[in-house]
């Protein structure tokens, strides 16, 4: 089995992607800080089908200083690591002049920091393993303005530039970088909008729908496999169509 490491793999985005790529040949490497009944019901699952598919792994990815140790960690345990998915991401909405700086730091630590050094580590190995595939999960946010989302959009819009310089550099080693941004998906992490907020985005969406996780898993499971062997640099919008 091929191993994957996807982080935030507990909930929402990260656990659908987790399931998705268990269920096709991957060993699942699942990050996030704490289990909860949804990843023990998914790794119950996947171990139905494909025995020992989906593994996790508690960490925090705030803890920046102990990245070097998980990587190596999971290279020990594991073996070569070929496709890394960061997608753990947190937000917090409110108007830039009222937001405690502990919370823009936080942030960019998360959503920036982590997985710029989780990526240096991981790809360390991939070139000398022979390559390996990357895919950070951005946002429409990155591109599009939304009152409230200033800080978080600007740790998105450094997950695209990120991807496309990192893209250039380890190409030549056989590793491909690209980026996911997805539009407004139903989660944990955006909980916080209203109903109406909910249909405004639908209803203005090319589609006049709302993207599903299973389509942002889709993407994803995309650029992991031979099909998308010559794409990088590139970030896929799944969003139906509400930056069209
Ligand atoms: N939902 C959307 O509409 C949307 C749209 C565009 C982009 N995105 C992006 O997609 C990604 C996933 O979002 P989501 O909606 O699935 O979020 P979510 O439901 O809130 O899940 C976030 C995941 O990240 C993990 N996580 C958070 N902080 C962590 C930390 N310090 N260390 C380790 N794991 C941590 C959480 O697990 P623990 O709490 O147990 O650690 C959880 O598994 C994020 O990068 C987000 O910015 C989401």
């Amino acid at each position: 089995m091929r191993n994957v490491i996807v982080t935030g793999a507990s909930r929402g985005l990260g656990l659908g992607i987790a399931r998705r790529l268990a269920g096709a040949e991957y060993r699942v490497i699942a990050v996030a800080r704490k289990e909860n009944s949804q990843l023990t019901a998914a790794i119950e699952e996947a171990d139905r089908s494909a025995p020992g598919s989906l593994k996790f792994l508690s960490f925090d990815l705030g803890e920046i200083d102990r990245i070097p140790e998980l990587v190596k960690s999971i290279r020990k345990d594991f073996g070569p690591i070929c496709g890394l998915v960061n997608n753990a991401g947190i937000s917090f909405d409110g108007s830039l002049g009222l937001m405690p700086t502990t919370q823009i730091e936080q942030l960019i630590r998360v959503n920036t920091i982590s997985p710029i050094v989780l990526t240096k580590y991981v790809v360390r190995a991939m070139m000398a393993d022979g390559g390996g595939r990357i895919v950070n999960m951005a946002s429409i946010m990155a591109f599009t303005g939304y009152s409230g989302l200033s800080v978080y959009g600007a740790t998105k819009a450094a997950i695209v530039g990120f991807t496309r310089s990192l893209a250039r550099e380890v190409g030549r080693m056989g590793v491909n970088v690209n980026a996911v941004a997805p539009g407004f998906v139903d989660t944990d992490l955006t909980h916080g909008l209203t109903d109406e907020q909910r249909q405004k985005i639908e209803r203005r969406s090319a589609l006049h729908r709302l993207v599903k996780v299973e389509d942002v898993a889709n993407a994803v499971e995309f650029l992991l496999s031979e099909k998308a062997k010559n794409m990088t640099g590139t970030v896929l919008t799944v969003d139906a169509g509400s930056t069209a």
